[in-house]
């Protein structure tokens, strides 16, 4: 089974998808750190991330560098949404993904374009959403946890900037899939949010087996 989930920035996708790899054992990519590992990399060579040449040489990172927490910093996410612009740079991250996706095992990938162009013939595709003040809510006070100095204005100027570059970019952008179900966390707990997904992933495997001949 391919699980699906794709959505902007802190709309609670990374964690839904963790909880339902999880729950239904099943390997997880988060596609995004791909994109995180290039722009920490174009930033290790000095490049220019809106350069198409320079973000594709970044693209050659060592496997190693997907564990480094240094890749989850909103300055490396914002380098990662000015490379994924460039189609070069998603050619060159796509059969990695691809190949994740038709594993055997089956998956679950978290992104922008998992349900559109990685895995279009996934079994279960969700769009998670949240109002943008929610996500910067969230993002504020997951940033003031960790003892970081930050303005609530400049966090939601900085979510609105980047769902902008995702969903406008003309190679692959943030959109929900036609069969797509969304699955909108601005008024929702993660915890509801989690449970939610688990039963859509559920109805969507019981209606097929009620469809399959006995
Ligand atoms: O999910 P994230 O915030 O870690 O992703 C960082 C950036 O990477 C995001 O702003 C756009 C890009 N990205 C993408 O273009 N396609 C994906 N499948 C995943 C991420």
């Amino acid at each position: 089974m391919i699980i699906a989930v794709d959505g902007p920035t802190a709309s609670g996708k990374g964690t839904i998808s963790k909880q339902l790899a999880r729950h239904f054992a099943l390997p997880f990519l988060d596609t995004g750190l791909l994109y995180r590992a290039v722009g920490w990399t174009l930033g290790e060579q000095g490049g220019d991330a809106d350069n198409p040449a320079d973000a594709l040489a970044a693209c050659d990172f060592p496997g190693a560098l997907l564990d480094n927490p240094g890749l989850r910093s909103e300055v490396v996410g914002g380098l990662a949404s000015r490379v994924s612009v460039h189609p070069a740079v998603r050619r060159a991250l796509d059969k990695r993904q691809k190949d994740f996706a038709y594993q055997p095992a089956g998956a679950v990938l978290d992104g922008r374009d998992i349900g559109t162009v990685i895995a279009p013939d996934a079994d279960v595709k969700l769009f998670v959403t949240a109002s943008a003040d929610a996500r910067a809510v969230r993002r504020y006070e997951e940033m003031k946890r960790r003892g970081e100095q930050v303005r609530f204005d400049d966090i939601l100027a900085d979510i609105l900037r980047r769902d902008e570059r995702d969903q406008s970019r003309a190679t692959a952008p943030l959109r929900p899939a036609e069969d797509a179900y969304l699955l909108d966390t601005t008024n929702l707990t993660i915890d509801a949010a989690i449970q939610q997904a688990i039963a859509l992933v559920d109805a969507k495997i019981s209606g097929r087996r009620d469809k399959d001949p006995a």
